[in-house]
Parts: structure tokens; C-alpha cells; sequence
């Protein structure tokens, strides 16, 4: 059974129990999981199944939002009919928040208050963030750099096909996936000690987290550096 049938199941089965579920989260790249895509056509038909059930569709981009998959939020590529009900947002935007459609949002002010509200001059900061990422056409620079990345990873993979699996990516939100965990921490170590810092994801994966800045001639070095460290494992 695929993904959204399990889905569609566990609708059934919670509203058999009396207990309907009210909301589906999912990220537009399941992340901490290891960098595990989902089509279009999956987010699409997971949309209609929650509008079917009477169930809102909060799509999560604290890890995938402000431009790094090359759109400005990484649900942008999936083409959905209309917005999904709640977008959460943190990280590169200073301060955590979301986005919610007016039927979604708390009747009552200060309804959602606490010690971790943040800081609202973070909002300052978040303002000139995005006045740079316009002006210096920072996410039309991560489609580029991002192709760059991906390919040559691509290049890697057939390169190193023992080593280099599962290449994949959109903008510069690359990854790839190693033959087992102890390969894949031996591999984080030494491109460490080659002078690059890169993070594991998932049980296996390598993925790419670079800031918006991150240009042609990173890429380049990165990938050498990749192919220095693969060669001597
Ligand atoms: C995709 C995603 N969502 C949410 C969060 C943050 O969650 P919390 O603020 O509850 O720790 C993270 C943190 O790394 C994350 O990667």
C-alpha cells in the first residue's frame, strides 16, 4: 500500500474510534528523516484526502522555507489548487511563527502566548533578510548553485557508485545517501577534517544545508572536496 493509502486508512480507523482527526503536518522534504522527497501528485492527492476528511493541511518549513529548495517556500513546486491551511516557519526567518488561513486562526488574542514567543525585534532583522535575499536575487542564486550541486553529485555518484547513492535535491537542499551509518559518520569526520562542515541526516544520508550565499565557486570546492575524501575511503 502506498503512502497516501495508509493515510487514508488511519482517517478511517481514528474516525471509527469517534476521534476525527483534525490536521495533518508534513514537511515538503521530510528532513530529520533523512531527506525523503515526496511527487507533486503525493502532495496534491494528500491535499483533496484532507479536505475530503475535514482535516487542515499544516505544511512545516522550518527546515525547507525561505528560498533554499529554489522557491521561496519548498511547497511552491508542488502546484497545489489553493494554499494549505497552516504553514510553520523558524530558523532562517530569526523568529518561529506561522502562517494560517483567517478560518484556522485563534478567535482570541494571546491565545498561543508563552516564554517562547521570541523577540519581536527579531522581525527587524527578518526585514532586512528578506530585503537582501530580493536585492541580491538570492534564491535565483540558489536554483543555480543548486543545479551545479546536483549534478555535480551526480557526477560523483557515477564516480563512486559504491559509496555515493541516492543523489537528490531541489536547489541547493541537496542530499545523499552512503552504504551504512559507520561509512557515513567516517565520511562527515574526514570531509570535517578536509575543512568542510556537512551534517548527516536520517540513518545513512549526507545532506546539504548551505546559507543563500553559498555560490558557484563553494560548490566547486565542496564537490572536490567530496571526491578527495571519497577517493582515500
Ligand atoms: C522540520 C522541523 N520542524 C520543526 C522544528 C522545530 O521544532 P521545535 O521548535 O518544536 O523544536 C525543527 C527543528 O529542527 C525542524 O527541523
Amino acid at each position: 500500500m502506498g503512502f497516501l493509502g495508509i493515510i487514508e486508512e488511519l482517517f478511517h480507523e481514528y474516525k471509527s474510534k469517534q476521534n476525527a482527526v483534525v490536521g495533518v503536518v508534513v514537511e515538503p522534504i521530510q528532513s530529520e528523516g533523512g531527506d525523503v522527497h515526496g511527487s507533486s501528485k503525493f502532495f496534491q492527492n494528500l491535499q483533496k484526502l484532507t479536505k475530503q476528511n475535514g482535516a487542515a493541511l499544516l505544511i512545516d518549513e522550518v527546515q525547507t522555507g525561505l528560498g533554499a529548495t529554489g522557491k521561496f517556500w519548498a511547497h511552491e513546486h508542488f502546484n497545489l489548487p489553493e494554499s494549505p491551511d497552516i504553514v510553520t516557519y523558524a530558523k532562517k526567518f530569526q523568529t518561529a511563527g506561522y502562517f494560517a488561513k483567517a478560518e484556522y486562526q485563534p478567535k482570541q488574542p494571546y491565545r498561543i502566548f508563552n516564554t517562547w514567543m521570541g523577540e519581536p525585534a527579531k522581525l527587524l532583522i527578518l526585514d532586512a533578510i528578506l530585503e537582501t535575499v530580493n536585492q541580491e536575487n538570492l534564491i535565483e542564486n540558489t536554483r543555480k548553485v543548486g543545479d551545479i550541486l546536483l549534478n555535480g553529485l551526480k557526477d560523483l555518484n557515477r564516480q563512486y557508485p559504491h559509496l555515493i547513492l541516492n543523489v537528490r535535491g531541489r536547489g541547493t537542499f541537496c542530499a545523499f545517501d552512503m552504504p551504512d551509518a559507520l561509512v557515513r559518520d567516517k565520511f562527515l569526520a574526514q570531509m570535517r577534517n578536509a575543512g568542510i562542515q556537512i551534517g548527516g541526516c536520517g540513518n545513512v544520508t549526507i545532506r546539504f544545508r548551505p546559507a543563500l550565499v553559498f555560490a558557484e565557486k563553494h560548490a566547486y570546492i565542496v564537490l572536490d572536496k567530496i571526491s578527495e575524501v571519497a577517493k582515500r575511503m
